[in-house]
């Protein structure tokens, strides 16, 4: 990749105010030029990466693509990192923390593995290895850059009561929870220093079914002597219906308490019904304040990322049709209430607690590293 030109801080203050207030980083995903959500969008490249590149606004980012199975081996045994690299460079040049993300997903998997269970051709031993090849694979060459992984994404049901798996899923249906402890296992050998995460959406109200069952998965690990460090909750938010930030402090607490030393909001975004009126975004402002107090009150709490900045270049509108505008920085790059809304929100708690500086001894998330 040619040598990112990198600004001079500009007005960014997501990032540094996140840090005034105790957590490790307010961050943003990214995506590699060319990927659906981009094309034909080329005119509004050099402003939306003299965003992103700005360290005060965003002081971490994710690969929202480049690093699935789909893309890392796409053949069996034949690893490609060319798109994962885009965006892990692109931390290293701006100074910023690398999330990974995902090493076991059931989707934007690779047709091969989906193919070679519709043939009847996965025994449990050959997908194993396939799953173990395919963490030392990726794993192994992001080593060392990789503050945190989503090693397990997904893995429970949307629609059981009893918080269970999702059974539409190679992993599950050949290997069972099985597939979860060998995950854990393998990336805990290959990076011994990234932080090891199981990540899931509809998991940010502390009595849903699936936050039973991301609680479950934590003990089930421990319980196994398996190492997992993190709960991420995507938090794929709505605007018109979002949890309070007494939920979201219950719900982390519920997963610290499960044995993990931090949680994190991974995949933030907030959809709003198209067009968005004043309304529905004082309500998506409301949301995105919510989970800053929340992760800035939990002391667990490591940082936030946002699923991309802008609206064009948001997942939103391509799978939830009639939904959109669920991020900070509208079409014509002019930022939403909600950017306004979480700069007052820091700043009020940063006062709170004495000023300017860091969480103070012992006390802050940042302590737990
Ligand atoms: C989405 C990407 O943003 C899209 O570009 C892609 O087409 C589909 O996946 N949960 C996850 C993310 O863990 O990887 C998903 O990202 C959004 C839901």
């Amino acid at each position: 990749m040619a040598a990112l030109v990198v600004p001079p801080p500009a007005a960014g203050q997501l990032d540094f105010l996140a840090k005034q207030a105790g957590l490790m980083y307010f961050g943003s995903a990214t995506d590699t030029p060319g990927q659906r959500e981009r094309a034909g969008l080329e005119a509004s490249y050099g402003t939306y990466d003299y965003i992103l590149a700005d360290p005060r606004e965003f002081g971490q980012t994710t690969p929202t693509n480049g690093q699935k199975w789909l893309f890392t081996e796409p053949e069996p045994g034949v690893f490609d990192f060319a798109e994962g690299d885009v965006v892990a460079d692109l931390a290293q040049q701006t100074g910023k923390i690398l999330r990974c993300h995902a090493l076991v997903w059931h989707s934007q998997l690779a047709p091969w593995v989906d193919e070679t269970h519709a043939a009847g051709n996965w025994t449990k031993a050959s997908l194993a290895a396939a799953i173990e090849r395919h963490i030392r694979g990726v794993a192994g060459h992001y080593k060392g850059r990789c503050y945190a992984w989503d090693v397990v994404n997904e893995a429970l049901a949307d629609d059981d009561p009893a918080g269970g798996y999702r059974k539409q899923s190679v992993f599950y249906e050949v290997l069972g929870e099985e597939y979860i402890k060998l995950a854990f296992r393998v990336a805990a050998e290959v990076d011994p220093g990234a932080k090891l995460y199981y990540n899931d959406y509809g998991i940010e109200r502390p009595d849903s079914p699936k936050t039973k069952g991301a609680r479950r998965i934590v003990g089930m690990l421990k319980e196994a002597g398996i190492r997992i460090d993190g709960v991420g909750m995507q938090a794929h938010l709505h605007a018109d219906n979002h949890p309070t930030a007494q939920d979201l402090v219950r719900t982390m607490e519920g997963y610290v308490a499960e044995g993990v030393e931090e949680v994190s909001f991974t995949e933030l975004d907030v959809r709003i019904t198209m067009p968005p009126n004043e309304t529905s975004l004082d309500w998506q402002r409301d949301c995105y304040e919510k989970v800053v107090r929340a992760c800035v009150e939990v002391k667990g709490c490591v940082g936030i990322t946002t699923w991309d900045f802008y609206d064009p270049f948001s997942w939103i509108p391509y799978v939830f049709p009639g939904k959109g505008a669920g991020l900070l920085w509208f079409e014509d790059f002019n930022k939403h209430p909600a950017y306004d809304g979480m700069v007052d929100v820091f700043n009020e708690l940063i006062e709170a607690k004495g000023g300017e500086g860091e969480r103070e001894e012992g006390e802050g998330a940042g302590e737990v590293r």
